[in-house]
């Protein structure tokens, strides 16, 4: 059964945990499951991610961060996402176009009709059967990586980490049949339950034709 499910949030939101619980479940469920991540999850992409995180003083433009993240994208569609949904297999992304939409829209005050259409472009305009955003105030967020070395996104400022939110709230307000909110502030296994709820709706629905 072809699906393709793509997890947002902010900084330090907990995705990566619960992509990782939801592609085991899934996979003990019997399913073929394809775990992957932007930018990143082809060997092009992850040189990438490694370009765009580092905190070296490199300065890099909005428009160039933005075209970079796309090729990326555009990799990662090709090479990894559609050859698996057309196999039928469902796919887990950790973040996926409306990450372009709130960094690069609401953080760095790109175009958003621009950023649509480079989107739809790198995409050959797929989008996900669901979002799931882990929703959390960006302090707490920021708060869980201090003591880690921050990357080029987490050292940005507050205000540019509350665009970001405010951007991913709006977004899943005009479409709450495609987004799924979760507090990411839960314990961990009330988030997992939210999830694994809702994907089960859509697998009765995908299995039920
Ligand atoms: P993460 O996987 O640890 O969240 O790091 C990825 C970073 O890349 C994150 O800070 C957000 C940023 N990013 C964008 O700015 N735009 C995008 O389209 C994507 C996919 C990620």
């Amino acid at each position: 059964m072809a699906l393709f499910i793509v997890f947002e949030g902010g900084e330090g939101c907990g995705k990566s945990t619960q992509t990782r619980f939801l592609s085991q479940r899934l996979s003990r469920a019997g399913f073929h499951t394809v775990l992957t991540r932007e930018p990143g999850g082809t060997k092009l992409g992850e040189r990438v991610r490694r370009c765009l995180k580092q905190n070296d003083g490199t300065r890099i433009s909005p428009l160039a961060e933005l075209l970079l993240i796309e090729a990326a994208r555009a990799q990662l569609v090709s090479e990894v996402i559609r050859p698996a949904l057309d196999a039928g297999q469902i796919v887990i992304c950790d973040r996926f176009t409306p990450s372009t939409l709130v960094y690069q829209g609401y953080g760095r005050g790109l175009d958003m009709n621009t950023l649509r259409a480079i989107n739809d472009a790198a995409t050959d305009g797929l989008s996900a059967d669901l979002v799931v955003l882990l929703d959390i105030p960006v302090e707490a967020g920021l708060g869980r990586k201090k003591g880690k070395d921050k990357d080029r996104f987490e050292s940005e400022s507050l205000d540019f980490h509350r665009r970001v939110r405010r951007g991913y709230l709006e977004m899943a307000r005009t479409d709450p049949k495609k987004w799924l909110v979760v507090d990411g502030r839960l314990p961990r296994e009330a988030i997992e339950r939210k999830i694994w709820e809702r994907v089960s709706v859509l697998l009765r629905r995908e299995s039920n034709g």
